[in-house]
């Protein structure tokens, strides 16, 4: 989780215009910035590109736009760049090429969810949900409520001195949500986080993301990363398919359905028809440029 910068737990501050102009004549990228999904651009990523030391190109030329209260996925293959595009956008490293850019200027108050729950074994579920509150020096008895509110609000009321040993798997994960939602971030990350997880459990932890985003009424923006077509069309409002290594951003699918997901959607026609389409997205992206342009050549030809 990124650490706090002592700024919560006030609601996020209001929108500032016009902070993403840029665009000057020694800009090696202009030209229109990509298009956000929703409201106004939080972040947007120009000719972003990651060459680690070691010489791993991990991504190149990634163009794309968060609007405010959006819900993303990133969808894409094993070593594509997933995570490292997360760390990015989270500040936990930097990229070798092109710029990120903040709606307002500086990067807004963020939770990350990693794949593990990442829990201090030796503290109860509350003292590591009170963590980044600890770390901004905010009262205690401030801490105690706000970090049990957390616990209540992903359905672990009651649980509050309980050890992460003395958790199921599942629960585990919403502590971790817990912890990332009690400095109530404008921006949550997530990389692959219900992965481990059963598919029922991993069900219920989607229905429960998507209310609490949704009860956020659009004060939480969220990038989730994920293999799983299913799950990323059951979530998003738009997927970002990235393809193979360097990731690049490959293609984008809106999502038009309603948040949280009506009774039933799991099994219509609709969401079926939108998880092919996305399952036939990915497959193009990892075919990559020379097999797309073979069947280009041979949709020509025939
Ligand atoms: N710190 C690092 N140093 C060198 N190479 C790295 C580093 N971190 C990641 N890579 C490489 O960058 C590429 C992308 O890695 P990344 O972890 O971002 O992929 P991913 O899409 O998240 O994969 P997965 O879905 O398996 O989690 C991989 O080839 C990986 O080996
Ligand atoms: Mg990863």
């Amino acid at each position: 989780m990124t650490p706090p910068a002592g700024r919560y737990p006030e609601e996020p501050s209001p929108a500032c215009g016009g902070g993403l102009g840029g665009g000057g004549s020694a800009d090696p990228h202009p030209g229109p910035p990509p298009r956000a999904g929703e409201g106004e651009a939080l972040v947007t990523l120009r000719g972003v590109g990651k060459r680690f030391a070691s010489g791993t190109e991990a991504l190149s030329g990634i163009d794309l736009s968060i609007g405010t209260g959006e819900f993303v996925s990133l969808l894409g293959p094993s070593g594509c760049g997933k995570s490292t595009l997360l760390r990015l956008v989270a500040g936990l490293a930097e990229p070798s090429g092109g710029r990120v850019e903040w709606m307002a200027g500086a990067r807004p108050r963020i939770g990350f969810v990693f794949q593990d729950a990442t829990l201090m074994p030796w503290a109860s579920a509350l003292d590591n949900v009170r963590l980044p509150l600890r770390l901004a020096a905010l009262p205690r008895a401030e801490q105690q409520a706000l970090a049990a509110a957390a616990l209540a609000d992903v359905g672990l009321a009651g649980f509050e001195r309980a050890y992460p040993r003395e958790l199921s798997g599942g629960m585990r994960m919403r502590v971790s949500l817990a912890r990332a939602l009690v400095t109530r971030p404008e921006l949550l990350l997530m990389d692959e986080p219900f992965a481990a997880l059963d598919e029922l459990t991993r069900n219920r932890l989607n229905d429960d993301l998507l209310a609490l985003w949704s009860a956020r009424g659009g004060a939480t923006t969220v990038v989730f990363v994920t293999h799983s077509v299913f799950e990323s069309v059951y979530l998003s409002s738009r997927i970002l398919v990235m393809s193979a290594r360097p990731g690049r951003i490959a293609e984008e699918l809106a999502i038009a359905a309603p948040a949280p997901r009506p009774p039933g959607f799991r099994t219509s026609a609709g969401y079926a028809a939108m998880c092919r389409a996305a399952s036939e997205a990915l497959e193009r992206a990892m075919a990559g440029p020379a097999r797309q342009a073979l069947d280009r050549a041979m949709a020509d030809r025939s």
